[in-house]
């Protein structure tokens, strides 16, 4: 299948993480030039920078935290400016802060909305603009099951991430008469550093749950991702799909 993302600029929020590195992998392998936004490109990132560098991929580090409105805004900058196109963002940066909501700090819910709902809303804004002006845009937003049936301790994150999906939707419909689409992916629980915390008698009662009975790879979400992005997807938007094996019916 000809997915259409030879030369297309691709932006990644949170690239440095276990999905966004697996994404920029599998966008690199398709030809795209990628600008790679997180909150720092320093040594604790140099495996994911090796990683890329092997792909021979064109690739812009942006170092950027995307709950702040400014910073986004010259992200956005920097990655239309190196490559001349924005033709796919994907908010995909994200935090947990979990607590029981009887006792979460305030903090703890603003830092999280401020990361997983800003954040994407800070590129939105700022990309969405470039995007009319080309007459094309794929926004692809990271949800979560959560975000769609709740979990106790995560009223932050699942607050995020219904609002994401909220977002996702109201983007589709403003923006789809310019040519631009936006979906949100709703992961189940996958394999990452997010994750790795979790202890094995956690995840064994998590399988219990998943009919495929195993966690997700980050491969699995970045797969979707690159099918949302390409030509093969051109006509799908406002809609929030799992890859949770199967885990939120
Ligand atoms: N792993 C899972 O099971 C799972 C399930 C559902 C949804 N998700 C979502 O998938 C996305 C990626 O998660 P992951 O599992 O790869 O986690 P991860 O912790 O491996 O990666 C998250 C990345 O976001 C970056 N980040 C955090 N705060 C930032 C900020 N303020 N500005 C810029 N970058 C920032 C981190 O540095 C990190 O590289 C997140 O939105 C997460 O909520 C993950």
């Amino acid at each position: 299948m000809e997915l259409g993302l030879n030369g297309k600029c691709v932006l990644i929020t949170g690239a440095s993480g276990g999905i966004g590195c697996a994404a920029a992998l599998a966008f690199a392998k398709e030809g795209a030039k990628l600008a790679l936004v997180d909150l720092d490109w320093g040594e604790r990132t140099q495996a994911v920078k090796d990683a890329i560098a092997q792909t021979g991929a064109e690739v812009e580090y942006i170092a950027c935290n995307v709950a702040d409105f400014d910073a986004v805004e010259k992200a956005v900058k920097t990655a239309h400016e190196r490559f001349g196109s924005l033709d796919v963002v994907i908010n995909n940066a994200g935090i947990t802060k979990d607590g029981l909501v009887m006792r979460m700090k305030e903090q703890d819910f603003d830092s999280v909305i401020g990361v997983n709902l800003k954040g994407a809303f800070n590129f939105v804004r700022h990309a969405a603009p470039i995007m009319t002006r080309q007459r094309s845009g794929r926004f692809i937003n990271v949800a979560s099951i959560v975000g769609v049936v709740g979990n106790p301790g995560q009223a932050n994150y699942s607050a995020s991430k219904a609002g994401i999906i909220g977002l996702t939707k109201t983007v589709a419909k403003e923006l789809g008469s310019r040519n631009i689409t936006s979906n949100a992916i709703a992961p189940g629980f996958i394999e990452t550093a997010m994750t790795d915390a979790l202890s094995d008698k956690v995840k064994a009662e998590l399988n219990s749950h998943i009919s495929l009975r195993r966690l997700g790879k980050a491969e699995d979400v970045a797969r979707l991702m690159v099918f949302l992005a390409s030509d093969a997807g051109s006509y799908i938007s406002g809609q929030v799909i799992g890859v949770d094996g199967c885990m939120s019916i």
